[in-house]
């Protein structure tokens, strides 16, 4: 796995934590951690050992505290634009094949928040605070923040934390929908690992599939998506993994899966 300057990547197992490693700057994401996290990502979607990405940031404070706002001194609207269009975290993350979860251990604003909404699933700490800040710089989101948040938690929430930029607390998150579960500090990584490796253990393909199918049904129609669905299904029946999956429930077994 290549070293990097502003993340950290560590495999356990069949997981692989990518952290953004900027802690003196509450990890805000600047061009190069997205330059990085696209680069890792792309190894560890080749690596079939892989089976589960897990981000968080470094630190106790923050997972990640937005947008680098130094960076944006330097942009116009054309260089800020061919920035946000170039291959972004945000986009590697949606459309990476496997399951990617955020553990949010603190501060999860702007940028941030928009990089665990790409995310599959979120895991935060008692203590993580999460908002959409952009309006108190006179922006609005650039990372999916509008479209993925507002399909995740509806129209209503969406708005009220966009326009008014207010942090609310991981309760509050939890009860919006924005977290799928809450933990202590303290127990927040041996938790996501272990709900990471409950993930490595299902079938791959899948679980790839899964991934696919529940992402159509924001992007397209309710006939199409059911359309689509079936076909998905189906392709699952071309896979060793479904065969041992099925043997393995009549020999009452655990399954072993192989991703293929
Ligand atoms: N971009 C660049 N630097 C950031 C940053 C960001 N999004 N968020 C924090 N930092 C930097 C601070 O400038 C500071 O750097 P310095 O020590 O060199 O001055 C360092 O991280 C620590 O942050 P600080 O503000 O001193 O911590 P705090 O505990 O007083 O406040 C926050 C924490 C999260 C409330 C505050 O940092 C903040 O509001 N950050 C910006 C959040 C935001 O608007 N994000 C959306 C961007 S679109």
């Amino acid at each position: 796995m290549t070293e990097f300057e502003n993340i950290k990547v560590e495999k356990r197992g069949r997981i692989a934590v990518i952290t953004i490693n900027r802690p003196d700057k509450l990890n805000a994401l600047s061009s190069g951690v997205h330059r990085e996290g696209v680069a890792a990502l792309e190894e560890l979607r080749k690596d079939d050992d892989v089976r589960v990405v897990v981000f968080t940031g470094a630190g106790e404070k923050a997972f990640i505290a937005g947008a680098d706002i130094a960076e944006f001194t330097e942009h116009t609207a054309v260089s800020q634009r061919a920035e946000f269009q170039r291959p972004t975290l945000f986009n590697s993350v949606d459309s990476f094949p496997k399951p990617v979860i955020a553990m949010i251990n603190g501060f999860c604003l702007g940028g941030g928040n928009e990089l665990a909404l790409a995310c599959d699933i979120r895991i935060c700490s008692e203590n993580a605070k999460f908002s959409q800040p952009e309006i108190n710089l006179g922006i609005i989101c650039g990372g999916g923040g509008s479209q993925r948040l507002t399909r995740l938690i509806g129209e209503g929430r969406a708005m009220e934390m966009l326009m008014t930029g207010d942090m609310i607390d991981a309760e509050t998150a939890l009860r919006f929908g924005v977290v799928n579960r809450v933990y202590p500090l303290e127990n927040l990584e041996e938790e996501t690992i272990k709900f990471a490796e409950k993930l490595a253990e299902k079938a791959p393909v899948a679980m790839q599939l899964s991934k696919e199918a529940v992402k159509l049904a924001s992007k397209s129609n309710l006939d199409e998506g059911l359309r689509r669905e079936i076909d998905l299904f189906a392709l699952c029946f071309s896979t060793e993994d479904m065969k041992e999956g099925v043997r393995a429930f009549l020999e009452k077994r655990k399954p072993d899966f192989k991703g293929k």
